[in-house]
């Protein structure tokens, strides 16, 4: 049926067309393939759940699932799905608890998701109950595969997919090693918020350094982002996954800089402090985004760095859901900064709120207009490589380059 749909010319990720983001037979694949696929998708921080009992509920692709550490301190994840009628086992976002007990019949399970106990499993006053043969284990929570990177919790629902390491490759490593050094973390804050676009856009816009100072006046006006500064983008094998690094150019605006639309050299801040860095990890880079496919986005920019975790909500919609990252030696004053400079990003960040804007407008454009449009990945060429510059697309047409491999299309 997706194949009948299919207009894509064979050898092209450069023209993608639009029904890739509006359809709904797609939408169902890519949950199967990519979301449920041997994938590892982000799940949380270990220092969510600090101690054995802690939990957090989350949603992975389309599938409620519960973070838990264990008794044996170690952290599971498990799907939070009842086995005896589908309910949610666990319904707070976050807690801590000695067991987990579905509200429906009080089916009771161990941290494991081992099922435990079953009220009145031999019935009442002699009458009803379980069948004689009904075994407990027979009917667990399913488990997840899980691995935890650095203090990072990733999870499959695949077991055959590779170690985390393998799986981004030697080059993402460098990049996701950089800011998850293993040294111990803390979490500033969260924001939530839903944008009325397709899940691959926001990969798209993270991957994509051209239209960083174009469309952020704020990046341009006051140095963070600009066309002529030192930029590399570099992929892993597959093209699935990439980073974005940047160095800020000192001095001030030139030529180039000075003739972007967004860009007003009367304006300054009147608190500095709102982008003032201090030098905290290795590498000359300024800023480093990482896009781990399908599930988040890993991202350091000034004093901020955040997990935006991607949740698909159907063809034309997802939450993304921020968590600001510190780390565990921070002092007060760099917590301060960190929070200060978090006024960039999130849902309605300086920076960050135009991000959500576009996308939901890029959306529509593409529900008008489905059966015939294409989105353009042009710039830099139709060739799969890395660049050293901001006028390339060419990550973004890695990653439909191994898209259409995974979804045989
Ligand atoms: S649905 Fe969970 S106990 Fe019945
Ligand atoms: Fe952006």
């Amino acid at each position: 049926m997706i194949k009948e749909k299919s207009n894509w010319n064979l050898n092209d990720t450069a023209l993608v067309p639009y029904w890739i983001y509006t359809d709904p037979d797609i939408y169902l694949k890519e949950l199967e393939n990519i979301w449920y696929g041997d994938h590892w998708i982000y799940c949380g921080l270990e220092i969510e759940v600090p101690e054995p009992g802690n939990y957090r509920t989350l949603i992975l692709g389309q599938r409620p699932v519960i973070m838990v550490r264990n008794s044996a301190d170690q952290i599971s994840v498990m799907e939070n799905r009842c086995a005896h009628r589908g309910t949610k086992v666990c319904w707070n976002r976050s807690g801590k608890s000695a067991e987990l007990t579905c509200p429906y019949h009080q089916w009771t399970y161990d941290l494991n998701g081992n099922l435990m106990g079953v009220p009145f499993r031999r019935g009442i006053n002699g009458e009803g109950g379980m069948p004689k043969d009904f075994k407990t284990s027979d009917h667990n929570l399913r488990q997840l595969k899980v691995e935890v990177v650095n203090g990072v919790v990733w999870a499959s629902f695949s077991i055959q997919t590779p170690p985390f390491r393998e799986y981004i490759g030697p080059k993402m490593w460098r990049h996701y090693e950089r800011i998850f050094s293993g040294k111990k973390l803390r979490v500033i804050g969260y924001n939530r918020q839903r944008v009325d676009g397709n899940w691959k856009l926001v990969l798209e816009n993270n991957k994509d350094a051209y239209h960083g100072a174009l469309l952020h006046a704020f990046f341009a006006t006051f140095g963070l982002f600009r066309p002529d500064q030192k930029t590399a983008m570099e992929m892993d094998e597959s093209g699935r996954h990439a980073c974005i690094t940047s160095i800020m150019a000192s001095g001030g605006a030139n030529a180039v800089a000075s003739s972007l639309p967004g860009f007003d050299a009367s304006l300054n801040l009147q608190d500095p402090r709102l982008i003032q860095a201090v030098k905290e990890l290795s590498g000359d880079e300024t800023m480093g985004s990482s896009t781990i496919f399908p599930s988040v986005i890993l991202l350091q920019q000034v004093n901020s760095i955040q997990a935006r975790q991607i949740v698909p909500r159907g063809p034309g919609s997802f939450d993304f859901i921020w968590t600001h990252i510190g780390f565990d030696d921070d002092d007060d004053e760099m917590r301060e900064r960190r929070v200060r400079h978090a006024n960039l990003f999130g849902p309605s960040g300086l920076v960050s709120a135009d991000d959500a804007e576009v996308i939901r407008m890029a959306q529509q454009g593409f529900e008008m207009s489905a059966s015939e449009g294409y989105a353009l990945s042009l710039m830099g060429g139709r060739s799969i490589e890395n660049a050293n510059n901001q006028a390339s697309e060419s990550t973004t047409r890695g990653m439909y380059q191994y898209y259409r491999k995974i979804m045989e299309i």
